[in-house]
């Protein structure tokens, strides 16, 4: 018998259900008898003792559905340690309801903030196995998230549509993909979707050099450009800055974003009409692509088999084809960015695509 919390945390995205799934049809297969708890809305729910008491039953016909079955939401790893509004120690009630429960383990699904909270639980003497979700593709330990996929599907789908009507009127597009500090979702979608110009948080950017390139584009016939920019793009200007001085700039920018920022700055210099589509959040929507349906599906399996084997203080991750346990140790805390020298970059830069730097 296995007596099993589970919780989903932080943005949800994509195959969440999927990779829960995967844990619990791989755990009934080996005949083990499961108790399942599932904590609601994230680590809300193990500190407040908020869960539902799941069977098997509950993880069938989920493989397809987006969101996540146990709902989420975000508790910052930079409060967890301060009392809440009623002077209740978080991290004492979550120990408390684990053990109240007499749970085996306690499976995380979660990027990075909430892989912070599972490691600091670890740390604290649970049983801890975490799966690694996020449409960014940041954590660190792993070369894939799922959710990431089906996000490039979206953003590409996205970056196509745009195509058709940039074309016919001869304007500049921007695309405003999400990623958070990171830019793996823009450049993926973006050279899916054949953008011309990519911008990208961990590449600062240069106006002139966005200029430049589309004077080129211009000139050698072609009146329109597609500028895919990472929700986080910033200037070489405002990467100089201090993170105080670019929190101001930042409080004062008139723009809701950075694309309408470049979008007015481009107009004023060139005159070229600028237009911006921001599909946000519809990036995390949906159902999972195939790939992240195997890929989560996989992940839960393997989870499944650390928990039936009692190996806890894991992430099960991806690295070089291969589904691998990292310990949570190395993953809390690290940023999985885009290396501005990594051959991705060279390659798209060598199909001509501009980075402004
Ligand atoms: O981390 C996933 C993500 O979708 C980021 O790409 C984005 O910056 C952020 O979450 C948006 O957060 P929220 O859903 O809280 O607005």
């Amino acid at each position: 018998m296995k007596r099993i919390g589970m919780l989903t945390s932080g943005g949800d995205c994509q195959a969440l259900n999927a990779a829960m799934r995967g844990i619990i049809k791989c755990m009934e297969n080996s005949g083990e008898q499961l108790e399942i708890y599932g904590f609601l809305n994230g680590y809300q729910g193990l500190i407040y003792s908020k869960f539902r008491m799941l069977t098997g039953r509950d993880f069938s016909g989920i493989l397809t559905m987006g969101g996540t079955i146990l709902g989420t939401s975000r508790t910052p790893f930079k409060t967890i340690k301060d009392p809440d509004e009623n002077g209740l120690n978080k991290v004492e009630a979550m120990k408390q309801n684990y053990y109240k429960l007499q749970l085996d383990c306690l499976v995380v699904l979660g990027g990075n903030g909430t892989h912070k909270t599972a490691n600091l639980l670890r740390e604290e003497g649970l049983n801890v196995i975490t799966l690694p979700k996020t449409i960014d593709n940041d954590l660190w330990g792993t070369d894939m998230t799922f959710g990431f996929q089906s996000a490039v599907d979206i953003a590409t789908a996205c970056i196509d549509m745009i195509h058709t009507t940039a074309s016919s009127h001869g304007r500049v597009f921007i695309v405003e993909v999400m990623g958070h500090k990171v830019g793996w979702l823009t450049l993926n979608a973006g050279m899916a979707g054949g953008a011309d110009i990519i911008l990208i948080p961990e590449i600062p950017y240069d106006l002139d050099n966005i200029i430049e390139a589309l004077e080129h584009r211009e000139k050698s016939g072609k009146h329109f450009t597609i500028i895919a920019a990472a929700e986080g793009a910033i200037s070489k200007e405002c990467a100089k800055m201090s993170k105080k001085e670019y929190k101001k700039y930042l409080e004062k920018r008139k723009y809701p974003s950075v694309s309408y920022e470049i979008a007015a700055q481009i107009g004023e210099r060139t005159g070229h009409e600028v237009r911006v589509t921001v599909p946000g959040h519809t990036q995390r929507g949906g159902s999972p692509c195939p790939y992240d349906r195997v890929f989560a599906s996989r992940l839960g399996a393997e989870a499944g088999q650390l928990i039936l084997k009692g190996e806890y203080g894991f992430m099960v991750g991806y690295r070089n084809r291969e589904i691998v346990k990292v310990p949570l140790e190395e993953v809390a805390g690290k940023l999985k960015e885009v290396s501005p020298d990594a051959t991705i970059v060279k390659e798209a830069k060598a199909l001509g695509i501009s980075f402004g730097d």
